[in-house]
């Protein structure tokens, strides 16, 4: 299988993203990195920690990552997400822990310890502890295979501000070091996953698969819903974070394009927008393989298919 690692911040959608991975045996989930990103990271790490013990996966070890973004206050995204970060589902309190590790070096001793080019790293929140990684030691992150994230907006507009998605808002030095890191990176952005959304029919057949897991997945997208529904006047959440896992399991269900993309760091109007080349007027080379389209009918298909394997 191949191994990753999930860098989140959950998150609804970020906890129903590792439900997939973690029930898709194409995956070996190496570990969880939580980030600060939704909710605080001391929540978001809790939050990984319930969604291993509800799926039975008390191996997985969680790791708390950077408490804030690079060189801003944190935000956070309570008003869509709830108190909890993941508010829905009445989940008991955890009894598995974060390891005493830090996220940051657990990302970095795992890559020097396994072959190069073959751990992907799933991004799933504000990319604080990846660049971190990056900064600290650039070699040993370039042994990754792939950086796959949930991250950005460029035809659809931005989810927390009119330009910018959440994850690239919430700490744009983070993504920008990203972007010209020189790594493999697939960006899933806002142009996807406003595809990707959880009509009512689709919560039916959720709702109608046994397992406690698929229960609490009901549970959580149907408190999306109502936000979305009053913010956006759609009838069903987007499922942005699934689909990065999405992309790795069957990549035949999304188009885009290798492009140069860029994102902003100084203007308060514009802060965290993603500058998408897509017809290379720049002549900047890409650095990143921008995706715009999605089977969200196939890919809710094998997403159901999977969840009905957990618990
Ligand atoms: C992203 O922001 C978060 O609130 C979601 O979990 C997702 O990662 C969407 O903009
Ligand atoms: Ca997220």
């Amino acid at each position: 299988p191949q191994k990753i690692i999930i860098d989140t911040d959950p998150g609804q959608d970020d906890a129903i993203a590792i439900m997939l991975a973690l029930a898709s045996p194409e995956f070996e989930v190496l570990g969880l990195v939580a980030a600060a990103g939704n909710v605080p990271v001391e929540q978001t790490a809790e939050n990984a920690c319930k969604i291993l013990e509800l799926a039975g996966r008390l191996d997985v070890p969680v790791y708390k990552g950077c408490p804030r973004p690079i060189r801003r206050p944190p935000i956070n995204a309570q008003h869509v997400h709830g108190d909890t970060g993941m508010d829905g589902p009445d989940l008991p309190a955890p009894t598995l822990t974060p390891m005493p590790q830090h996220g940051v070096a657990f990302l970095l001793d795992t890559l020097a310890s396994n072959p190069a080019q073959t751990i992907t790293i799933v991004t799933l929140g504000p990319m604080t502890n990846l660049s971190t990684a990056i900064i600290q030691a650039p070699d040993i992150v370039a042994r990754a295979k792939r950086i796959v994230s949930m991250c950005g907006a460029w035809a659809e507009s931005g989810n927390i501000t009119p330009s910018a998605e959440f994850n690239a808002f919430a700490d744009p030095d983070a993504a920008a070091i990203v972007l010209v890191s020189g790594l493999p990176l697939t960006l899933l952005p806002l142009d996807v996953t406003h595809k990707f959304l959880i009509t009512p029919e689709r919560l039916e057949k959720l709702a109608a698969l046994p397992g406690r897991c698929a229960r609490a997945a009901y549970d959580m997208l149907n408190f999306s819903a109502r936000f979305d529904l009053k913010k956006y006047g759609w009838s069903g959440a987007p499922l942005h974070d699934p689909c990065t896992i999405g992309w790795l399991l069957a990549p035949e269900f999304f188009s885009g394009r290798r492009v140069n993309v860029e994102v902003e760091v100084s203007s308060p109007l514009t802060l965290g927008a993603t500058a998408v080349d897509w017809w290379n007027v720049t002549q900047r080379p890409p650095n990143a393989e921008f995706l715009n389209t999605v089977d969200a009918a196939g890919l809710w298909t094998l997403m159901l298919e999977r969840l009905s394997k957990l618990p």
